[in-house]
């Protein structure tokens, strides 16, 4: 079966994690060899730059500093992890991906589409995702989800660098996401991401079934 690059975007606290690790389950069912990965991070250099943007270190020096350690963080990871494995023809799912820089530090934080186009061609290097799903729902719903989960599991809710954001860019940010989705519609597919997680992962399944119809038979 032809190694495929799948991502999964979407704002904060939409089940990316959840679902990502449902699709596992499932494609290891149906016999394929699969590499989970994140970003920012993946890779040991990559998880060190996420760590100094995440705890805000860089927060100050404006979203285009930001877009461009991404972008690095990013270009170790095609390198030395995402490129590899694909490579061995493994599947590869990617919790965010190019299209978080293009969201949130450009359509959101305003840094010029050159800028993230250029960062993009560099970083990703040939090895564009095959599939995108943008997990879509209501920032307001997801905050509350979000806070509810952390509740029942005892985990303090305790907002990085982008979490604490306004409702009001949270709400610009998921109009970037389905700006980058209607204007990719060969790669991206909307999810509708606000019901149970169990709907959510069948429509995740289906739209996969649909690209890549080698794992109907497969299943
Ligand atoms: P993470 O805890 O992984 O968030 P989530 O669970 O929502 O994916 O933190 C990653 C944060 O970094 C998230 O707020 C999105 C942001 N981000 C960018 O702003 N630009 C990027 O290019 C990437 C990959 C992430």
């Amino acid at each position: 079966m032809t190694a495929r690059f799948i991502t999964f975007e979407g704002g904060e606290g939409v089940g990316k994690s959840t679902q990502i690790k449902r699709l596992m389950a499932s494609l290891n069912r149906a016999g394929v060899s699969v590499v989970r990965t994140r970003e920012p991070g993946g890779t040991p250099k990559a998880e060190a730059i996420r760590s100094f943007i995440l705890q805000g270190h860089c927060e100050n020096w404006g979203p285009g500093a930001e877009a461009v350690l991404f972008a690095a963080a990013r270009l170790d990871h095609v390198e030395t992890l995402i490129g590899p494995s694909l490579d061995e023809d493994k599947w590869v799912l990617c919790d965010r991906f190019a299209d978080s820089t293009r969201a949130y530090q450009g359509l959101t934080g305003g840094v010029p589409g050159r800028l993230i186009d250029a960062l993009e061609t560099l970083a990703v290097n040939g090895r564009a995702p095959d599939l995108t799903l943008v997990l879509d729902m209501d920032p307001q719903k997801a905050f509350e989800r979000v806070a509810r989960k952390a509740e029942e599991e005892g985990i303090p809710n305790v907002p990085d660098r982008f979490e604490k954001q306004a409702l009001a860019w949270h709400r610009k940010l998921r109009k970037g996401y389905l700006k980058i989705a209607e204007r990719d519609p060969d790669r991206c597919i909307v999810i509708e991401a606000e019901g149970e997680e169990d709907d959510i992962e069948k429509a995740i399944w289906t739209a996969l079934a649909e690209r890549f119809p080698e794992l109907k038979a497969a299943g």
